[in-house]
């Protein structure tokens, strides 16, 4: 489902390649990302409007420096090459590049030298954010130069008659005081694009879709209760209705409550042919004596597995299976993985289609975060869930360091709801990426009155982050910690001592396991 109007972006392994996609969007211009070196036949086949070569952190004489074919710049398709892709044009187009000894990166200020399209409406003299190891010596032949900084005397340099611009900085991120003036400019001067993306639109066409796809044959979906399985099962019920049954597993290591929200939320309130299985003890009893953290999501990851089949195979004829895969998921991605990703066994639901023998319906795998967001509130879902932090798939039982019980797990979700409740109260939820409590297998002696105690200690986490690759941790006020941290040694049993934790990622995870 491509609408009429694409952008394409190339990926040399910025990591601020999805970024650049998602602010395209904003702009209601329709973007998708491939790997840079996608066959120029399948870039006519895309028939894009524009393209945008992003950075990336190689030197174009790297041994291994990703290339675009040269022909892409002979389509006769607008481009934007950002740092690398800077550099890139440069090299590939006969203009000069050195491999620089050090790298140029953070804020830096540029002039910009002679009029210029993509400059248009923006300021003589502007900050930007540079991240870039090449120099350019020499604009490729027929372009000119229309900026400089002093580290980079050429800045910018564009050939409008091959609708080719190139920017040594990165107009996608905040940092950049004109970036969103100068994609704009891009998009809609330059490469002729109007806004009409539109998730009102996507919705329609999605729903007439997924009818065609399933006609009358019955689908299932995994709910997890967060928002990218929640708004994919109610696309999907909007198009085949009671043909659609949603299966919610209460695995035991959910937030508190979460259980009766989910099924107040989707099957009183939006009437979605619903099932939600307790699976708690099972879940417990497969994590009895598990401390290793690999060990306890995999166990998770095949007892959800094992739940869902059981109560798939109790709905006759089922032939689709639901998920919310989003569209970050989707991308091949060049840039090199955060360790994360490799460390981490992630817990999806991953390999059942294969096993069951269904076929996959994943309604929002071309939609970012953000808009499968905005397109829950269109579905009717409350604006306070569509905003809620991320949560991971093994739940609690990450944040339960050591073995996961079913009194501990009592505990840390009286805990982590005291936190989240000072952090709203204190309206910082928002501007919060992700915060939670973890429950430590520490005791520590404390006094109550006059008692001695020797209890558990409990972490308190929050961070900011905008892809969840990097993340800084929370300069919390102190007001509000101090209100968390008496709330919780009051109101939790087994708990009377609460630390911040003030490490950022890298080196640190988000999570504690
Ligand atoms: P880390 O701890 O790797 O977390 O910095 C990055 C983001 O991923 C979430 N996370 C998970 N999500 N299954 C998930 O579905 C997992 O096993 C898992 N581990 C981490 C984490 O909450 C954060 O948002």
């Amino acid at each position: 489902m491509q609408p009429d109007q694409t952008v394409l972006v190339l990926d040399f392994g910025s990591q601020y390649t999805q970024l650049i996609a998602r602010r395209i969007r904003d702009n209601r211009v329709f973007s998708v990302v491939h790997p840079f070196d996608l066959a120029v036949e399948k870039i006519r086949e895309l028939r894009p409007r524009a393209i945008i070569l992003s950075g990336g952190p190689q030197s174009v004489y790297g041994e291994s420096a990703p290339y675009c074919s040269r022909e892409v710049f002979d389509l006769g398709i607008p481009i934007l090459g950002i740092c690398y892709g800077m550099q890139l044009t440069a090299y590939l187009l006969d203009g000069g590049v050195e491999a620089a000894m050090e790298r140029e990166y953070g804020r830096a200020e540029i002039d910009v030298t002679a009029e210029s399209p993509l400059f248009a409406g923006t300021p003589a003299h502007q900050r930007v954010w540079a991240s870039h190891g090449d120099r350019i010596l020499r604009e490729p032949p027929g372009f000119r130069v229309t900026a400089s900084s002093p580290s980079a005397p050429i800045a910018a340099f564009e050939n409008r008659e091959r609708a080719c611009y190139c920017i040594q900085f990165h107009p996608e991120v905040t940092h950049t005081e004109a970036g969103g003036q100068i994609l704009k400019n891009f998009l809609f001067d330059i490469a002729g694009c109007t806004p009409t993306w539109d998730l009102g639109d996507f919705r329609r066409r999605k729903v007439e879709e997924i009818r065609q796809q399933v006609g009358n044959a019955k689908a299932i979906a995994a709910v997890s209760g967060g928002v990218d399985s929640t708004v994919a099962a109610l696309l999907v019920a909007e198009a085949i209705g009671d043909q659609l049954t949603a299966i919610f597993v209460d695995n035991g290591v959910l937030r508190k409550n979460e259980a009766v929200q989910v099924a107040g939320r989707l099957s009183d309130r939006l009437g979605l042919h619903f099932i939600a299985v307790d699976a708690r003890q099972r879940f417990y009893d497969r994590l009895a004596g598990v401390e290793d953290p690999e060990v306890k999501r995999k166990r998770i990851g095949n007892e959800f597995i094992a739940v869902f089949e059981e109560e798939a195979k109790k709905i006759e004829g089922v032939e689709f299976l639901v998920q919310g895969t989003l569209y970050p998921d989707v991308i091949e991605s060049v840039s090199i993985k955060g360790p994360s990703a490799v460390i981490k066994t992630h817990h999806n639901v991953g390999g059942l289609p294969e096993k069951m023998g269904l076929r996959l319906v994943e309604p929002v795998r071309e939609l970012f975060k953000d808009e499968v967001r905005q397109l829950g509130i269109e579905l009717g879902l409350e604006e306070e869930f569509v905003w809620r932090h991320p949560f991971p798939g093994p739940g609690l039982a990450v944040r339960i360091v050591g073995e996961v019980t079913a009194a501990r797990c009592a505990t840390l979700q009286i805990a982590d709801e005291i936190v989240i409740e000072e952090i709203r109260k204190a309206g910082l939820y928002r501007e919060i990426s992700q915060a939670f409590a973890v429950l430590l297998p520490v005791k520590s002696v404390g006094v109550m009155g006059d008692e001695r105690t020797y209890e558990n200690v409990l972490a308190v986490r929050a961070v900011t982050t905008t892809d969840f690759m990097t993340a800084d941790w929370y300069r919390m006020p102190y007001e509000v910690l101090d209100r968390i941290a008496r709330r919780v040694v009051n109101e939790v049993r087994g708990v009377n001592r609460v630390v911040y934790d003030i490490s950022s990622k890298p080196p640190g995870t988000i999570e504690w396991e």
